[in-house]
């Protein structure tokens, strides 16, 4: 008797195609790290099959009956339930590192990601760092990108969130930080010591009443990641407002603000903020020096 011919397995091409129709066809939002079905589905089985995007026959690969049953599973709760896919795989990557992430943090995907990539050119000379201030770290995904840009320079990372900086803690020791990067837990500049060269941070600035109109996705992060106060500015109106005090003199100060970039404008009129503008996509970060920022005494309030 002849042995039964073996199904031919899909290739890993066939399969993203697949996954993508059934992605698009649920109406998925994508946002949380790719900003389309394809490459969505592309994360999950280059993740699923360990494939590096480097492997010029990665989508050539026969898919192994195991891992399409498990991508089955995931893509089913991806639709059903909108679960971000990285908090499905417990992974994200950012400035073109990986991270652990799951819901106590938000998943990143900040422009920063391309500032930190050009070393904050043309604002920053890179040997000019020596010590970087984070507010709202997360995941440490912008801290552990800021060490790694800035090799010479110590970070202090802080979040309100015990729980966020547990995640923290695991992406500092898996990029081997632990000796440049502090994590502290604090609300804005409480119990924050000393002076930096730079100040970065992308902290909530979503609107109260706009949280119940994003998509589903994003009730998967935490609330605290993203709203900030009736208008999305009141971390970063704090920020503004005490950030001089703890910067060195020829200090940057970095915050992303998102749509909110009118809103600062108005809220300090006499700071001359320079907006970047990003090749990769997204705006709304602001940057300020020292010497324009408001005196804390006299603070604009
Ligand atoms: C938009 S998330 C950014 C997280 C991370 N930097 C990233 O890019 O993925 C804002 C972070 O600020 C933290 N946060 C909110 N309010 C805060 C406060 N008053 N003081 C310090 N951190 C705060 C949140 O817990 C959250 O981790």
């Amino acid at each position: 008797m002849n042995p039964k011919p073996a199904v031919p397995r899909p290739t890993v091409a066939e399969l993203i195609l697949d996954l993508e129709q059934r992605l698009a066809a649920g109406g998925i939002f994508c946002g949380h790290g790719t900003d389309n079905p394809r490459d969505e589905a592309a994360s999950m089985v280059f993740h699923l099959m360990a494939l590096s995007h480097d492997d010029d026959r990665a989508y050539a690969r026969p898919v192994p009956e195991p891992v399409q049953q498990r991508l089955e599973e995931l893509i089913e709760k991806r639709v059903r339930e909108r679960i971000p896919a990285p908090y499905l795989l417990k992974e994200a990557w950012f400035a073109g590192l990986c991270f652990h992430v799951d819901h106590r943090v938000l998943i990143p995907r900040s422009p920063f990601a391309e500032l930190i990539g050009s070393g904050f050119a043309p604002w920053l000379r890179p040997a000019s760092v020596e010590r970087i201030l984070e507010i709202g770290t997360g995941s440490g995904c912008i801290a552990i990108a800021c060490a790694m840009a800035f090799p010479h320079s110590t970070v202090v990372a802080t979040d309100i969130s015990a729980q966020a900086l547990e995640v923290a803690a695991i992406n500092r020791a898996r990029h081997g930080l632990e000796q440049r990067i502090e994590l502290l837990q604090t609300d804005i500049f409480v119990g924050v010591e000393g002076q930096f060269d730079l100040i970065v941070t992308n902290p909530p600035y979503v609107p109260e009443q706009e949280i119940s109109r994003l998509p589903a996705e994003y009730r998967h992060e935490p609330e605290l990641a993203l709203v900030s106060g009736p208008d999305g500015m009141e971390s970063p109106r704090r920020i503004l407002q005490d950030a001089a005090q703890y910067l060195t003199d020829h200090g940057l100060l970095a915050i992303e603000v998102g749509a909110g970039s009118q809103v600062l404008e108005d809220a300090f009129p006499n700071v001359p903020f320079v907006w970047p503008e990003f090749e990769q996509g997204g705006s709304g970060i602001a940057l300020a020096w020292k010497h324009d920022l408001p005196d804390s005494e006299t603070a604009e309030r």
